[in-house]
């Protein structure tokens, strides 16, 4: 699928912008490492012509947000573009950066995200942090179609998903290489994966 001229544009800006502003890739808090935008950029066109994404219909939902990037990046794109973080300062970031990036944005006249994003504080396995998105967007756990965590808690959440989720959703795990976890209930999708050398693909049977 061929993105117009100014999303692409724009997703470039925005990638570029979270990429001067990575964390813990030295230091303490390698704990929440942050995706890399431009390599997820450079994911974009196949997960688009894979129909991982389908425009403004996916329900896109990623478990350990942190500062929310991977959610306004692909707001563009998705239909409800929800997270949740654990940490508290960590989920303080989304809203000062989102602000930071809009005002780069509007000089650049380039395109403002979507108002579909919603950053939740809590903990992504916690059925109450389900019923609070619930309750804010009223979409159920069930019915997101995309799942996205950046390896922390992956089997965690592969279980959660699993669980709760519907058929045929996809997880998406950001970080992985040569060794490909498998986890019960899901298939993965080893014709694109690992996309980018970085992103594992599984679809729940
Ligand atoms: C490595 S960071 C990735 C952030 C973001 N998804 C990205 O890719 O840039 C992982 C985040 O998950 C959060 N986290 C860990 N366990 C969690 C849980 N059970 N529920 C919600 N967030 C969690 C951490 O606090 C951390 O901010």
């Amino acid at each position: 699928m061929e993105l117009d001229e100014q999303l692409k544009k724009t997703l470039f800006r925005v990638a570029k912008f979270y990429d001067q502003r990575k964390v813990g890739d030295v230091g303490p808090l390698g704990f929440r490492r942050s995706t890399d935008m431009m390599t997820m950029l450079a994911c974009l066109e196949r997960l688009l012509d894979e129909k991982i994404i389908m425009p403004n219909e996916t329900m896109f939902l990623d478990l350990g947000c942190a500062d929310g990037r991977v959610n306004v990046f692909l707001s563009y794109l998705v239909r409800m573009s929800v997270g949740i973080e654990l940490d508290e300062w960590t989920f303080d970031e989304y809203g000062p950066l989102k602000l930071q990036l809009e005002e780069v944005l509007k000089q650049e006249e380039l395109l403002l995200p979507p108002e579909n994003i919603f950053i939740l504080h809590g903990d992504a396995t916690d059925e109450r942090i389900h019923q609070a998105i619930k309750r804010e967007t009223g979409v159920r756990f069930e019915d997101f179609d995309l799942f996205y965590t950046y390896l922390v808690m992956h089997e965690e959440f592969a279980e959660l998903i699993e669980k709760k989720a519907k058929r045929g959703s996809v997880f998406i795990v950001y970080g992985l290489d040569k060794i490909m976890p498998t986890y019960k209930g899901f298939r993965f999708l080893k014709h694109i994966s690992p996309m980018e050398g970085i992103l594992a693909i599984y679809r729940k049977d």
